[in-house]
């Protein structure tokens, strides 16, 4: 069987899909395709065994996946979350890779401003991070290869993936509650912008400072995405004061309400300093990221006063013992910038 590249472009009415992110799924939800031009060809049936067909994937080889199928494939992938996270049989770096990617094929058009937020795209959020942050609970040293594996070119999704990674690791590292309690601050963490599909490009990518109408428009992500969540579900979980309080700053300087330190929830201050950080640190189209040293510095200097300081103490405690740890781990070498945060 020929190898599919991964940058194969899918004909239309199809997805591609990485044969390694379907490591876990059991049994195959929906019909598997390969591009054998001029047409895609069936290869495997759904129902069908998937060891057996990812034992015969050659290395890199991706599928075609009907477009109509997709929600089938997309409900299978976060329900093979937890058996990704605890697979033996790949090491944590590798698990986390994937658990990533997976997270990735499932967020990305679940985070698309062209798809409204619905009642089944919001489950699928939780059951997606929820299957992530149970493991993390458990396992310390998937917790730190995921920290080391964490995707730095900022993007919607992958910003949204690590603010609720770096959101429950920091509250589980403070002992901040119970794993119901962490668990919110995961979906807080992954949801915490959602209301940006509601603002327009021009203003969310505009590569220079923003004027005051502009300003007004980017702060009004906040409550259009507490209010989507409310609607899709039908009811305010747990979690949605988090996405509602994450630009509020303990001097008041922040929106949409200008609250002060006591009238900010504890977990919606966690994640809000998790997404400046994550923000920071990330590369953008218009900027170089800084590194996680000066990240933290400018946090507690030159915006002295907006985050707990008790909050950013513990997390550069966290940050520091990522650099310990992480020397250990194979194919962790590429995470300089946030183990500098010790140096
Ligand atoms: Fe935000």
């Amino acid at each position: 069987m020929p190898a599919q590249s991964l940058f194969t472009p899918a004909p239309p009415g199809y997805e591609p899909v990485a044969a390694r992110i379907l490591t876990d799924i059991e049994p195959l939800p929906c019909d598997l395709y390969i591009w054998r031009g001029p047409r895609p060809v069936l290869y495997a049936m759904q129902g069908g065994d998937l060891r057996k067909v990812i034992a015969r994937a050659q290395r890199g080889m991706s599928f075609l996946v009907r477009e109509v199928d997709f929600d089938l494939l997309r409900g299978a992938l976060a329900a093979s979350l937890p058996r990704v996270m605890a697979n033996g049989r790949m090491t944590p770096i590798e698990r986390s890779k994937t658990a990533y990617s997976i997270v990735a094929k499932i967020l990305v058009p679940i985070f698309s401003r062209e798809n409204p937020l619905d009642h089944d795209s919001l489950l699928l959020t939780h059951k997606a991070i929820d299957g992530i942050t149970a493991h993390l609970l458990l396992d310390e040293e998937m917790i730190w290869a995921m920290l080391a594996t964490m995707q730095k070119h900022i993007a919607t999704h992958t910003h949204a993936i690590n603010t609720a990674v770096y959101g429950a690791v920091l509250a589980k590292f403070m002992q901040l509650g119970s794993p119901d309690a962490i668990r919110d601050v995961a979906r807080g963490g992954l949801l915490h912008d959602i209301g940006k599909n509601r603002v327009p490009k021009v203003v969310l990518d505009k590569p220079a400072a923003l004027d005051a109408a502009e300003w007004q428009i980017m702060r009004s992500h906040v409550k259009a995405g507490h209010d989507m969540i409310v609607r899709a579900l039908g009811f305010p979980p747990s979690y949605v004061h988090i996405v509602g309080e994450h630009h509020e700053r303990c001097d008041g300087s922040g929106y949409p309400a200008g609250r002060t330190a006591s009238g900010i929830a504890i977990d919606a201050q966690l994640v809000g300093i998790v997404d400046a950080f994550d923000a920071l640190t990330s590369r953008r189209p218009y900027r170089s990221p800084v590194t996680a040293f000066d990240a933290l510095h400018l946090m507690r200097v030159a915006m002295r006063g907006q985050f707990s300081d008790e909050i950013v103490r513990e997390f550069i405690k966290l940050l520091g013992g990522l650099n310990a740890i992480t020397a250990g781990l194979e194919g962790a070498g590429d995470l300089v910038g946030v183990m500098r945060v010790a140096g």
